[in-house]
């Protein structure tokens, strides 16, 4: 049944995992996710961004998840990824959506709070989840380009936690949206002390990761091989996302993973195929290309399996 995060979530914090939260633009990627946390019966969050909304349709988008939760028993979150203001997090939750985020971590603290506030008392009205961010992430978020990363202040997320009643924060520790997270020649590192102060802060409190894909180099050495251009690519490692998902952090964001992933099985089915011309031969092999890639982040990154 499509649920908010709320018993996802007060499991995974007493249990040292997190939920894979995924963006999903259309079926064979949903189908692929799905098919995944089905057999690890894993719980699990799809969730749209407004570029997916656009893409898809709204109502597309919305009977494509009600159709996934009709086909398989699982609990499954559908979220608003990054919503820019009040009006796009009400027109999802008026649509059915169980979880919203909204995303003013580009605005001044105090103009965050009144936005997250609003949103907040909106959606708690109708048992919707809201996730708020504070902190900037590098690179792109919520069409706002940052240069550097503003990691979260625990002092601040305490406070804004308190005014806001959000019910989930994703706060800036090192990762970044996107398929270019770390310098080829840098370490990738997350400042866990800065996580585990803001913990400490707030038990029991869950925290939301973003930009968390870890860019499986196996993908990108694929789409290189068969015509794709995306040298330097790097994620954050497995190991620093278990780390996270032992503490705190309950929500791990994957959408990069899922495109590398689609995208290295149809270049490669493509040229290895080139009279073809039917979409399901290609599309068929990205969707269990998903599936293989989730199936694998739910054993050895989430520990999310059989967590229902
Ligand atoms: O955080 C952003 C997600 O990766 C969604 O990307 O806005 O291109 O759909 P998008
Ligand atoms: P990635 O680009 O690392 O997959 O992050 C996705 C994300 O944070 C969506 O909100
Ligand atoms: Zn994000
Ligand atoms: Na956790």
């Amino acid at each position: 049944p499509l649920t908010t995060p709320k018993n996802m979530f007060d499991r995974a914090y007493k249990e040292g995992f997190a939920v894979g939260a995924f963006n999903v633009n259309n079926m064979e990627i949903i189908q692929g996710i799905m098919a995944a946390c089905d057999e690890e019966r894993s719980p699990l969050i799809l969730q749209v961004s407004a570029g997916a909304k656009k893409y898809a349709g709204l109502v597309y988008i919305r009977k494509l998840v009600e159709a996934a939760v009709a086909d398989k028993d699982l609990p499954v979150v559908l979220h608003l990824d990054h919503g820019a203001n009040y009006e796009i997090c009400k027109e999802v939750i008026d649509a059915g959506f169980s979880s919203v985020m909204i995303d003013g971590s580009h605005l001044p603290f105090e103009e965050n709070i009144a936005e997250t506030k609003k949103v907040v008392e909106y959606a708690h009205d109708k048992g919707v989840w809201v996730e708020a961010e504070l902190g900037r992430l590098a690179g792109m978020e919520e069409h706002v380009y940052s240069e550097k990363s503003i990691y979260t202040d625990p002092d601040e997320a305490v406070e804004f936690v308190e005014r806001t009643g959000c019910d989930s924060l994703a706060i800036a520790i090192g990762t970044s949206h996107g398929a270019y997270k770390f310098k080829m020649d840098a370490e990738p590192e997350l400042d866990f002390e800065r996580l585990d102060t803001i913990a400490s802060r707030m038990p029991g409190y869950p925290i939301v990761l973003h930009g968390a894909s870890s860019v499986p180099q196996e993908f990108v050495t694929e789409c290189n091989a068969y015509g794709g251009q995306v040298e330097g690519a790097k994620g954050v490692p497995e190991a620093l996302l278990r780390k996270a998902a032992s503490k705190a952090v309950c929500k791990i964001n994957i959408d990069t993973d899922i495109r590398l992933a689609m995208t290295a099985a149809i270049r490669k089915s493509l040229a290895d195929n080139p009279t073809n011309f039917d979409p399901r031969k290609y599309l068929g092999p990205a969707r269990e290309a998903v599936k293989n890639m989730v199936a694998h982040k739910i054993r050895h990154v989430l520990g999310s399996s059989n967590k229902i």
